[in-house]
């Protein structure tokens, strides 16, 4: 297992080697920062299974999606975009059919266009799909992800399995599917679960269970089993991650099983997001106002949920540090409320699930002091909207000791990119 490496809630000067100071002089705030060593080393610690294939809705800037090509992971694609933005990465199908694996709910015409296009593997989350796939392209191998009937996930909005999840095919419908797949000339190759443990391997052997008990009524035709994503980061103290090895043997040892049951080999794949991204990440904003409301210490930000929605989401919490512009820290820690700049009460990075406002013990700031929300790479930028009227923010990527840009902050053409005033009648 990783040893924990997070700082929590403290001061931080700087980002593998470069002054905060620095990247704020040279790029402003608010940005996002990635750090490709720990993308590196989240690499490394998977390296236990056949493939490795990055969720990139986690975070899908091609430069990231390149340099994870260049460290042999391939990806999943959710959209037509999400095809279209691997491809541009240098993602080529013609070297590996499988590098791009388009899974989802549903086809769109577009995303349906394209698979049919590129020849696409297809990750199918509903019956329906398997019928538009077979019409498309007849004699394709097609995965079924599948819904065990049960789920787990760090928020009601984040579960991937059960009744009240929209994902998958249901655990009872997999033989229905299997007449419509051989109707409609499809062969089932692959099997998939996504439903993210934490850090539960009891729960996490049940979903191996599950996954084994479908694969034996899919039989022979099955050349890959995938564990889906969901490996956990620690966001806050005391936080762990999984036992990688045991969540590894888990996996293998059905893998095993079913090899031995079908008398041919399985391939073993595995489909983080947040485990490659989220530590590589920290989103720099600017202290731009300090308040106090009646009990209530408030640093509010140049950055808001526009930027990073996952606290008025899910309730996330995220690691704080505070930048001081004299480079001095001051010993002295408040409680405080950290918001942004926009126009909702929910605009509040330190909450709760539910919207409840919470407190956070940080370093006495003032205005022009920055303040990092940490453990940002997954699930920040690539949700990160034009609301209010605001520009994107810069993505920046070190490695190597270089601080490159990735994406340039947006400007007002890219803000009304689109947009035309019809003449008046
Ligand atoms: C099908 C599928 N695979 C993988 C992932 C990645 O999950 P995580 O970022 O928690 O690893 C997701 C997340 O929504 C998903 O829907």
């Amino acid at each position: 297992m990783p040893a924990v490496t997070t700082s929590f809630d403290t001061i931080r000067t700087e980002i593998s080697g470069f002054a905060i100071r620095d990247i704020v002089s040279q790029f402003g705030t608010p940005c996002y920062v990635y750090d490709m060593s720990k993308i590196e080393e989240r690499v490394k610690d998977l390296a236990a299974f056949d493939v490795v294939r990055y969720a990139q809705k986690a975070c899908s800037n091609i430069a990231i999606l390149d340099r994870l090509r260049r460290l042999g992971v391939v990806v999943d694609a959710v959209s037509a975009g999400e095809v279209k933005r691997a491809l541009a990465a240098g993602f080529d199908l013609k070297q590996d059919p499988h590098c791009i694996v388009y899974t989802a709910d549903v086809f769109d015409q577009e995303a349906l266009a394209l698979v049919k296009e590129h020849s696409l593997h297809v990750n199918c989350g509903s019956p329906d799909m398997i019928e538009q796939i077979g019409r498309a392209m007849p004699g394709a191998n097609v995965t079924l992800r599948i819904n065990p009937g049960f789920g787990h996930g760090h928020s009601q909005k984040t579960n991937t399995g059960g009744p009240q999840s929209k994902h998958g095919i249901w655990h009872e419908d997999v033989v229905e599917c299997l007449r419509k797949a051989d109707l409609h000339n499809v062969i089932v190759t692959g099997l998939h679960m996504h439903i993210g443990s934490g850090t539960d391997l009891e729960h996490l052997s049940q979903v191996c269970n599950a996954l084994e008990n479908i694969a034996l009524q899919v039989g022979r035709t099955l050349t890959t089993i995938s564990a889906g994503g969901g490996l956990p980061v620690p966001y806050r103290q005391g936080q762990t991650y999984v036992d990688l090895e045991q969540y590894y043997s888990l996996w293998d040892a059905t893998r095993k099983r079913l090899e031995k049951a079908f008398g041919h080999s399985l391939s073993l794949e595995i489909e983080p997001g947040r485990y490659l991204v989220a530590e590589s990440g920290f989103l720099i904003a600017e202290i731009r106002a300090v308040k106090q409301m009646g009990e209530n210490t408030f640093y509010l930000l140049d950055a808001g949920f526009n930027d990073l929605a996952r606290p008025i989401l899910y309730g996330a919490y995220h690691p704080i540090s505070i930048s001081h512009r004299s480079g001095r820290a001051p010993s002295e820690q408040i409680d405080v409320v950290v918001g942004g700049p926009l126009c909702e009460s929910g605009d509040i990075f330190t909450q709760e699930e539910g919207g409840f406002v919470a407190k956070r013990k940080l370093p006495v700031a003032s205005v022009g002091d920055h303040l990092i929300l940490e453990v940002a790479g997954a699930y920040g930028f690539v949700m990160a909207s034009n609301y209010n009227g605001r520009f994107r923010v810069p993505e920046l990527l070190i490695e190597n000791g270089k601080l490159h840009c990735i994406r340039a902050r947006e400007t007002f053409e890219d803000l009304i990119r689109g947009e035309s005033i019809p003449p008046a009648s």
